[in-house]
């Protein structure tokens, strides 16, 4: 019954962004036809609906196989610490098709929060394929450190295997945000970008706590995750709407509470704590710095 009226639901509000974006395009065209712009205002308008509509499709390919993978008992035990994702090639392409190419300006965003420069060392938790830590190695240099954890063998090896092709020094660890391999005051930079939205409540602050405890003093833990956009049109417009629409999934409730820390950080004892935000606000950034000298 209730998986009959979730499916009904979710048709629903398929349907609704298949016509949205048809009409966007359509209405596009007529607005660029008013101003006097020629006949080809109407190819305009229709390749970019086509174009949106792509991205929606690519989404939804992503997320049914996902679901399938699921369905079909590949779901990992590792699921009981978060939404674990196997389709590590799709993620890629879904990444770079919903920042509608924008890909490199949102990981050097993330990057600048957390100050990496030569010779850091980096820790990304729940690290995917591994875009962030390989945009990292520009930055650092061969006298970097850099360390990603995963759930996913497929994200981790596709990770792997892309540091490879370009030659950068990474190891990706498979293991889970809940308890990290390393010694205490590790890192200069830990990140966790797009992961907390995947983790269960209580994981959430266990993981957190744990990022806390490899973090160096004077270090940056930059948590990176979707929030209440301070503009729907330019959250549309930044290629960020359709991510936010498939973004159902959060294990710990709505995904755009994933950022909601209450007094933990504080509790955790971080010097300086700020709040940042990307692509019309829906993604959101918290950095939290701990006391003591900044990291040479
Ligand atoms: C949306 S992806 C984000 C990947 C990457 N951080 C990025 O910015 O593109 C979330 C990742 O977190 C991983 N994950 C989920 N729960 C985890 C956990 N408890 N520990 C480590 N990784 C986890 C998933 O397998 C998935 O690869």
């Amino acid at each position: 019954m209730r998986t009959g009226r979730l499916k009904h639901a979710s048709l629903a509000r398929l349907t609704h962004l298949f016509l949205l974006l048809t009409l966007l395009g359509a209405g596009a065209a007529f607005v660029l036809r008013a101003h006097g712009v020629g006949w080809w205002a109407f190819p305009l308008g229709v390749a970019g609906a086509v174009a949106a509509h792509l991205v929606l499709v690519a989404g939804l390919f992503f997320v049914v196989r996902q679901r399938r993978a699921h369905v079909h008992g590949e779901r990992s035990d590792g699921d009981r610490d978060g939404l674990v994702l196997h389709g590590a090639r799709g993620y890629d392409w879904l990444v770079r098709a919903v920042t509608l190419g924008r890909e490199g300006k949102l990981r050097r965003w993330m990057l600048d929060l957390g100050e990496v420069r030569t010779g850091s060392s980096v820790l990304d938790v729940g690290s995917g394929t591994g875009t962030l830590l390989l945009a990292a190695a520009a930055r650092t240099g061969p006298g970097g450190v850099l360390h990603g954890i995963e759930l996913s063998p497929e994200m981790g090896a596709r990770a792997r295997e892309k540091a490879r092709r370009r030659g950068v020094a990474l190891t990706v660890t498979e293991g889970s945000a809940t308890s990290l391999p390393w010694p205490d005051a590790s890192f200069d930079a830990v990140f966790c970008t797009l992961v907390l939205h995947h983790l269960p409540t209580a994981v959430r602050e266990t993981a957190i706590r744990e990022m806390r405890r490899v973090l160096r003093q004077g270090g940056r833990m930059v948590l990176v995750d979707w929030q209440t956009p301070h503009s729907l049109l330019r959250t549309l417009f930044s290629g960020m709407g359709l991510v936010y629409f498939l973004h159902r999934h959060a294990p710990g409730g709505s995904p755009l509470e994933a950022l909601a820390t209450g007094t933990l950080l504080a509790d955790l004892g971080f010097a300086r704590v700020s709040r940042h935000a990307f692509g019309g606000g829906a993604l959101g950034a918290i950095v939290a710095q701990t006391g003591g000298p900044a990291p040479e």
